[in-house]
């Protein structure tokens, strides 16, 4: 029996690999440090999609700006009951709204629903009118715009598309595996997405980066830091944003977001203060992780400078796992695509330790 699946190899993909002793990611051919940084969302879409349909334009901008317009007006009604949601289950209720299907019009409006569902949902929530989508507009330009009712900066938009791009794919994570079961039964891409995103909401995976504001929020000072952690980890709390269960060296998503957020502070007054605190906590946590558990590898993971830079971009703490869901379903769909043409339906076994039937008397 192996305890949560660690090291068991369950699907063959040409999607990304994790190389957790070596600290690198590549997707689809390339390695992370290519594309982030210098590559749209819409492109790595592209690339994680190429092969997976066969009506697949040379470039997805435009079709991608037309499906957020169709599923805001075809989806986006935000009632009473959603409004008592946090952001993440008000998205995944308004993505159940979508219909299965299996081919790109389907993928192309899953694609877009996180990135129209979360603007809508935070501002309807903060009494505001909703902002329509534009779909001439590159996709994080237009998100950021959805969500804060103004234009955003280059920078800005280049900031978002770095963290989108890190995010999109990451070999078979809990969510993308989720997503892989559904879609192996042949029950469409629409709920092969919300059991990735069911999966993602949990703080083990991607709702860490809410906590780590609240962990940052909590320290205050460089100079707290390292009681505050030990307190943490005395009352037997996990520091978010920390550990991994392939990487047992630096994840490296969290450097190129460290990178972005850098590059981003320039320009700044207030972004380099913030950094620069966020990196004491960091060493001091990495400091006492390496003397409370010599034998397990602790290091930094992408969560931690994922919570600096959508913290930088204005976007609120409650959406951080919404905004990770607007990346990584472009991973979602291309891995439900893949286990679909090439794969057989998941079923795997399970060792039975209760009591056996008793004899009758
Ligand atoms: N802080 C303190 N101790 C930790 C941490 C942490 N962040 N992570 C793991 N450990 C400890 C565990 O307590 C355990 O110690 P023990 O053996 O003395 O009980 C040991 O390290 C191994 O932990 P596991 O739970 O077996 O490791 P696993 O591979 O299952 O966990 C996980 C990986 C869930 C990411 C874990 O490191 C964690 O909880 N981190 C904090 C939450 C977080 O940042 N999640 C985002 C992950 S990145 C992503 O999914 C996008």
């Amino acid at each position: 029996m192996i305890d949560g699946l660690e090291g068991v190899i369950a699907a063959n993909t040409v999607l990304s690999d994790v190389d957790g002793l070596a600290g690198r990611l590549i997707i689809r051919g390339y390695s992370l440090d290519d594309l982030a940084g210098r590559t749209r969302f819409e492109d790595v879409a592209h690339l994680l999609f190429d092969g997976f349909f066969d009506d697949m334009p040379s470039d997805l901008t435009r079709a991608l700006g037309e499906a957020r317009v169709a599923v805001f007006a075809e989806t986006v009604a935000i009632d009473a009951g959603l409004l008592k949601l946090t952001p993440v289950e008000a998205m995944r209720a308004l993505t159940a709204r979508l219909p299965d299907g299996d081919g790109l019009g389907a993928a192309l409006k899953l694609l877009a629903a996180p990135a129209v569902f979360i603007p809508a949902v935070v501002r309807a929530q903060a009494g505001q009118s909703l902002v329509p989508p534009d779909a001439t507009l590159r996709h994080s330009a237009d998100i950021l715009r959805m969500l804060r009712g103004r234009p955003a900066s280059e920078a800005e938009a280049e900031a978002l598309d770095a963290y989108l791009v890190t995010v999109s794919d990451h070999g078979l994570n809990a969510s993308t595996f989720a997503a892989r079961v559904v879609a192996s039964t042949q029950a469409g891409l629409t709920s092969a997405v919300l059991a990735g995103v069911s999966a993602l909401k949990g703080p083990l995976h991607g709702g860490a980066p809410g906590p780590v504001i609240d962990m940052l929020d909590g320290i205050g000072r460089p100079e707290n830091a390292r009681a505050w952690l030990e307190a943490a980890l005395d009352r037997g709390e996990r520091l978010m944003g920390f550990g991994h269960r392939v990487y047992r060296v630096r994840d490296p998503r969290a450097d190129v977001l460290k990178a972005a957020v850098r590059r981003m502070s320039e320009g700044s007054n207030v972004l380099p203060g913030r950094v620069a605190f966020a990196e004491a906590v960091e060493t001091a946590a990495l400091t006492i992780l390496r003397d409370r558990k010599p034998d397990r590898p602790l290091d930094i993971n992408v969560e931690f400078y994922t919570a600096l830079l959508l913290e930088a971009l204005a976007f609120p703490p409650a959406t951080f796992t919404g905004v990770f869901a607007m990346g990584r379903v472009a991973g979602w769909i291309a891995h439900a695509r893949e286990q679909l043409v090439g794969g057989r339906l998941i079923r795997p076994a399970s060792r039975y330790i209760g009591p056996r039937p008793r004899q009758a008397a």
